[in-house]
């Protein structure tokens, strides 16, 4: 297994998103006239703490989940793309000469490593891109480095091999949510371009904003907040298990009193919640506005919730589908995978990772 964060071509993948409350895959393929073909998707609940602070706490109950999640997917290929947490990964921006030799090229990346990582180098994996010629130097190159404990990597290995899986990519989660965003920009007026577009990926533990400009990330960050408060009420509320929470909350089924004394007022905090994220952007960069926004995370299938954070924060307001201009497999059940698409955009952008279209 290579870790290859910038590794362009590889065979048919499924991209699989282990997160804190399920495991997520989805499967593409190409379609022949240079767009995408969903062949399928599947999520797996995971059961709590599994997962703890993006790193896997219990491996058989991860394990578990993968297989099931797999089974679920009706597929029959077995390579993976899977990615790491933002925050297990440590990136710089760096400018070097322009015309140094790949092998020239490792040993100034491995100095340059050396200077910022808390680690030794052995317990490390590096990776590099270039990235094009250095700002106001065209001599020199911009070169990105990144970085990972070799530790955190081999957990995430071992929950695919584990469930008899094999892995041919390790991305980053946020630059899978940007290869996505590629698939959902296209839902948004002059596909984004020469805009500033908010992602607000709002999962169970933790909403994960990240903003672009003219379709090129320019800001990340992360904020203590997620679906898991509802499910917690709903539990609280209606005396439910967790388990009973998570389905309810999906299907149905709640007393009356659940819309306008649960439901609404989580909605309007998640609102809140997009606007305080708004604000911590203009006040903090540059920017002093964002065109629009793109909810995203399994919080964004709740119903008009798009309406919700329009309405607060008085910018335009979409759900992001990634699925939006795909064609789709005779094994995707169409109407329930509208509703999933929202949580779909990580493992989506690492499965675009193995299909050259
Ligand atoms: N149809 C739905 N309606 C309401 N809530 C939903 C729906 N589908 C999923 N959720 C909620 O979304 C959350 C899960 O979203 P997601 O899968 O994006 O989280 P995650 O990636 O596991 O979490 P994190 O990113 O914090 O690790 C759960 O709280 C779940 O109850
Ligand atoms: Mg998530």
């Amino acid at each position: 297994m290579k870790f290859s964060f910038f590794t362009e071509t590889t065979p048919p993948l499924i991209g699989m998103d282990i997160s804190s409350t399920s495991v997520k895959m989805v499967e593409l393929s190409g379609d022949g006239r240079g767009g995408y073909k969903l062949e399928g998707y599947s999520i797996s609940p995971l059961a709590k703490d599994a997962i703890s602070d993006g790193n896997v706490s219990d491996l058989e109950k991860v394990v578990d989940a993968v297989k099931l999640c797999w089974k679920l997917l009706g597929s029959r290929e077995k390579r993976t793309a899977l990615a790491l947490p933002t925050s297990a990964v440590i990136s710089k921006k760096v400018i070097m000469a322009g015309d140094l030799r790949e092998e020239d090229m490792e040993v100034q990346v491995e100095a340059e490593a050396n200077q910022y990582i808390p680690f030794s180098l052995d317990e490390v994996n590096i990776d590099f891109q270039i990235l094009g010629p250095a700002p106001n130097s065209p001599d020199e190159v911009e070169v990105l480095i990144v970085a990972a404990r070799k530790e955190k990597i081999e957990d995430r290995v071992a929950s695919a091999e584990g469930a008899g899986l094999k892995v041919s990519v390790v991305d980053v989660e946020s630059y899978a949510t940007e290869a996505a965003y590629t698939l959902v920009a296209g839902q948004l007026p002059n596909a984004g371009r020469e805009q500033t577009v908010m992602i607000v990926d709002v999962g169970a533990t933790m909403t994960h904003v990240n903003v672009l400009h003219d379709n090129n990330p320019v800001y990340a960050r992360e904020q203590n907040f997620g679906g898991g408060q509802l499910t917690q009420e709903i539990q609280r509320r209606f005396g439910l298990s967790q388990e009973e929470a998570e389905i309810a909350k999906r299907k149905g089924g709640l007393p009356e009193s659940y819309e306008s004394e649960v439901l609404q007022p989580f909605v309007q905090l998640l609102a809140m919640e997009v606007a305080r994220a708004l604000q911590f952007f203009t006040s903090s960069t540059q920017y002093n506005r964002v065109d629009h926004i793109v909810l995203a995370g399994g919080c964004a299938s709740i119903a008009e919730i798009d309406v919700s954070v329009q309405d607060r924060t008085q910018v335009n307001t979409i759900v992001a589908n990634p699925f939006h201009s795909m064609a789709v497999g005779s094994r995707v059940r169409q109407q329930q995978a509208i509703i999933d698409a929202p949580a779909l955009l990580i493992a989506c952008g690492l499965a675009m990772r193995g299909v050259g279209v």
